[in-house]
C-alpha cells in the first residue's frame, strides 16, 4: 500500500512525511511544486530511503496527477499543498487562486477518474484527506465560544477565502460524486521547519539576529497555537478512523495574545542564549496592522477528542521550548531557507 500527499516539504507536510515514516512501513509519494515554501532540506535525513518518492510538480497538473495515481495507486491522498501566508495573500492574490481554488479542483478531477477506476474494495476504503484551516470560520468577539464544525463560513482574507472555497469543492465532490473525503480545520500550527515569514520563527530569527521583531497593531490579536507533531498524530487518526464525509476541527486549546507570544520567546532566549547586556524584550517594535486583521481564532476540538481518541501531547509551553531550541541547534537549515527571495519578502513586507 502507497500514500499519496501533496505539498510534502512545506512546514506541516514534511513534518508529517518525517514522522510517517518514523511509524510506518507504507511508502508516500510527495508531490511538491517547491514553491518558495518547498524546502527539500527538511526531508534530507530521507535522501536514501526508497520509501519516500519525491516528485516536483503542481497540483493542478491534471496529467501529471492522473500519471502518479496510475503508477503507485495508493489508497488514500493528503492534501497540504497550498500557497498558506496571510500577508503574500494579501500583496498578491493570484497564486492564491490558481493553487487553492483551481489546483484543488484539478487535483480533485484528477482523483475522481482514478477513484472511479479502482475495484469496489479499494474504493470503498481509499480516502482523501484535505488539510485546511480555522480561518475559514472568520474572526471571533472576545466572549464568543470556540468554533465548532458547524460554524458558518466566514472567511476574511484573500488566503482564507480561497482555503474556504477548496473546502467546499471537496464537501461537493463527496455530495455529488461519492468521492471519500475527509477535512480537518486546524489552528495556528509552530515547531520544527516552519518557514520564518511566519510570527514565531521569523520573531526567533530576528531576535538572534538583532534586528526588530514586528507585533501588528496593538498585538492583542489572539491565536489558538498546536505544536505541528500533534497536528501529523490528529491527520493520521482522522485518515485512519475519521468519518467519511466529516469534517473535524484540530486545536490545542492554547489562546495566546500575539505580544504573549512574542515575550514567552524573548525569555526562553534570555535563558538558553542571553545576549551580553539587556533583554531580547528590548527589540519588540509595533508596526502598522495587517489589513483585514483578524481579531481571535480558538479551535473547540471536543469533536475529534471524543469521537477519535486524538489528544495534543504538547502544552503551549512545552512545544514553546521544544522549537526554540530546535532553530537554535538548526542553523545550517536556517541558513539554507533565508536565501534572496525571503530577504526579498522581508523588504516588502517590512521595509529595508
Ligand atoms: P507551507 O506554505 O509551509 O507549505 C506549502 C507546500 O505546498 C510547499 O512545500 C509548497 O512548495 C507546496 N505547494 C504550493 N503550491 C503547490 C502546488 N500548486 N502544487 C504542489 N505543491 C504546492 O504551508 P504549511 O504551513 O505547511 O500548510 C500546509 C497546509 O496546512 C496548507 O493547506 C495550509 O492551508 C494548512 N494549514 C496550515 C496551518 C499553519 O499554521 N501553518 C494551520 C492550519 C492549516
Ligand atoms: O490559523 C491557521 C493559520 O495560521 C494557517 O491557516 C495559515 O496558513 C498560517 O500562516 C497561520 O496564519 P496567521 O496569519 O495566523 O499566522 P502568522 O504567523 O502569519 O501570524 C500570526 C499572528 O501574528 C497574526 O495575528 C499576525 C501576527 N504577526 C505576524 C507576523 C508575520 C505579527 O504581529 N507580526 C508579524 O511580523
Amino acid at each position: 500500500m502507497t500514500i499519496l500527499v501533496t505539498g510534502g516539504a512545506g512546514f506541516i507536510g514534511a513534518n508529517f512525511v518525517l514522522d510517517w515514516l518514523a511509524q510506518h512501513d507504507e511508502p508516500i509519494v510527495n508531490l511538491d511544486k517547491l514553491t518558495y515554501a518547498g524546502n527539500l532540506d527538511s526531508l534530507k535525513s530521507l535522501k536514501d530511503d526508497a520509501r519516500h518518492i519525491f516528485v516536483q510538480g503542481d497540483i493542478g497538473d491534471k496529467a501529471l496527477v492522473s500519471q502518479l495515481l496510475a503508477q503507485y495507486q495508493p489508497r488514500a491522498i493528503v492534501n497540504f499543498a497550498a500557497e498558506s501566508h496571510v500577508d503574500r495573500s494579501i500583496k498578491s492574490p493570484t497564486n492564491f487562486i490558481d493553487t487553492n481554488i483551481i489546483g484543488t479542483f484539478n487535483l480533485l478531477e484528477a482523483v475522481r477518474a482514478y477513484w472511479l477506476s479502482l475495484d469496489q474494495p479499494l474504493q470503498t476504503s481509499f480516502r482523501f484527506l484535505h488539510v485546511s484551516t480555522d480561518e475559514v470560520y472568520g474572526s471571533l468577539l472576545p466572549q464568543d465560544p470556540a468554533f465548532a464544525e458547524t460554524n458558518q463560513y466566514q472567511p476574511n482574507s484573500p488566503y482564507s477565502a480561497s482555503k474556504a472555497a477548496s473546502d467546499h469543492l471537496v464537501r461537493a465532490w463527496h455530495h455529488t460524486y461519492g468521492l471519500p473525503v475527509l477535512t480537518t480545520n486546524c489552528s495556528n500550527n509552530y515547531g520544527p521547519y516552519h518557514f520564518p515569514e511566519k510570527l514565531i520563527p521569523l520573531v526567533i530569527l530576528n531576535a538572534l539576529a538583532g534586528k526588530p521583531l514586528p507585533i501588528y497593531g496593538d498585538g492583542q490579536q489572539i491565536r489558538d497555537w498546536l505544536y505541528v507533531k500533534d497536528h501529523c498524530a490528529a491527520i493520521r487518526c482522522v485518515l485512519a478512523n475519521g468519518r467519511v464525509g466529516e469534517t473535524y476541527n484540530v486545536g490545542g486549546w492554547n489562546e495566546k495574545a500575539n505580544l504573549e507570544v512574542v515575550k514567552t520567546i524573548c525569555a526562553l532566549l534570555d535563558e538558553l542564549q542571553p545576549k551580553t547586556l539587556g533583554s531580547y524584550t528590548e527589540q519588540i517594535s509595533f508596526v502598522q496592522d495587517r489589513a483585514g486583521h483578524d481579531r481571535r481564532y480558538a479551535i473547540d476540538a471536543r469533536k475529534l477528542e471524543q469521537e477519535l481518541g486524538w489528544k495534543p501531547e504538547e502544552t503551549f509551553e512545552t512545544g514553546i521550548r521544544k522549537t526554540v531550541l530546535w532553530y537554535l541547534n538548526n542553523q545550517d537549515w536556517v541558513k539554507n531557507v533565508t536565501t534572496g527571495e525571503y530577504r526579498q519578502w522581508l523588504n516588502l513586507q517590512y521595509g529595508a
